[in-house]
């Protein structure tokens, strides 16, 4: 298949009218469109067509039960997607979207089994990015996807991310450069009496409580949870680099630990923590991810990292471990996973 690489940001009004007409086109004919949102790149299907949700898996080499995110644009959609609109459900619509934050619900019978891994719960979420909402708009359907990324690789923060790894297995790439965020959606489950967040990210634990009074504490999840397909990490294994990657010692001993290191050796941390060891070491290669004081800064730059170590093939991998409070709990959440684990 040729892939229909398209840089929004590049071209003219009505071309980029034409391109969104194309995509909405390639939707409704069952092929899949990657697309930009505010967090990463998505992989798009028709969400009422179950085989759209088996082209998806095949495109990702992903297993077939890890259920997938339904995205939309308006919140008349939901009637078609959920058993019932619940009250919190509104609210947290009405604070957050559109914006970063994926709500699971009993699902509808209009939504096949393929697309939810079979589970009677269906995952719903408004993206935060004009060109995501310009697609779901011109399509008119809600839109399945995944994270835009081959199984085994970081979720995709650019459309070249998306260009490497789907090149040939996608339609069309609707590109509008790198994303704001960096790291997927916070995901809440509250089709349980007690909602609990499955996956942290951008909105957190103390931005949601306030309208979820029965919110159950961030380590909630209970070992019943972890044999079901619930949030990544879960049952399927979550990326991890080529090579090795160890937090940095603190202070000092960061320093020996870099110099021993047998084999091509990465370094990934803050600013501030490089101009203390930087008259020290030199790393095969070095990725300053941004200043520490904005952890915003170093989500957004983390998942390219992660590829670039792949890319450099580094075999001894050193990451900053960063504070876990606010938006740093969802950045320690996906570095934690990506650690080496005897
Ligand atoms: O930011 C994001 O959420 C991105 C963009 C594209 O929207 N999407 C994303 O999708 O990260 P994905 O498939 O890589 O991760 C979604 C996770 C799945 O791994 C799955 O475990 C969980 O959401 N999920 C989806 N539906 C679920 C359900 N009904 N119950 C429990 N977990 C569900
Ligand atoms: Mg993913």
């Amino acid at each position: 298949m040729d892939t229909k690489w398209i840089k929004t940001n590049e071209i003219r009004k009505a071309d980029y009218d034409n391109a969104l007409k194309e995509a909405a086109a390639l939707i409704r004919r069952g092929e899949l469109v990657a697309f930009p949102t505010e967090t990463v790149y998505g992989l798009g299907g028709n969400a009422f067509d179950a085989s759209a949700a088996e082209k998806i898996y095949d495109a990702k080499g992903r297993p077939s039960d890890n259920p997938l995110i339904v995205h939309i644009s308006h919140i008349d959609m939901m009637d078609d997607l959920v058993l019932e609109l619940t009250p919190v459900c509104r609210r947290l619509a009405f604070e957050f979207w559109p914006g970063p934050l994926t709500m699971i619900l009993p699902k509808s019978d209009k939504i096949p089994a393929a697309i939810t891994g079979g589970l009677d719960t269906v995952a719903v979420r408004m993206p935060g990015h004009g060109v995501a909402l310009d697609f779901i708009d011109e399509v008119q359907l809600p839109i399945a996807a995944p994270s835009a990324n081959l199984s085994g690789k970081p979720s995709p923060t650019e459309g070249e991310h998306v260009y490497h790894d789907l090149n040939g297995r996608v339609a069309m790439i609707l590109d509008s450069g790198p994303v704001e965020i960096g790291i997927e959606s916070t995901i809440i489950d509250l089709s349980r009496p007690e909602p609990v967040i499955l996956r942290p990210g951008r909105i957190t634990f103390d931005d949601i409580k306030p309208f979820v009074p029965r919110l159950r504490g961030r380590y909630a999840i209970t070992a019943a949870d972890r044999e079901r397909p619930k949030a990544p990490g879960m049952k399927y294994k979550h990326y991890a680099p080529d090579g090795k990657m160890f937090y940095l010692p603190e202070g000092e001993k960061a320093v020996s630990a870099i110099r021993e290191a047998k084999g091509k050796t990465a370094l990934l941390l803050s600013n501030e923590r490089w101009q203390t060891l930087k008259d020290e070491v030199s790393p095969d290669l070095l990725c300053v991810l941004g200043s520490a004081e904005h952890l915003e800064e170093i989500g957004h730059n983390l998942f390219h990292a992660f590829r670039e170590c792949d890319k450099e093939k580094a075999e001894v991998i050193f990451i900053e471990a960063f504070p876990d409070s606010g938006f740093g709990e969802a950045l320690m959440n996906r570095i934690e996973k990506a650690t080496h684990k005897e």
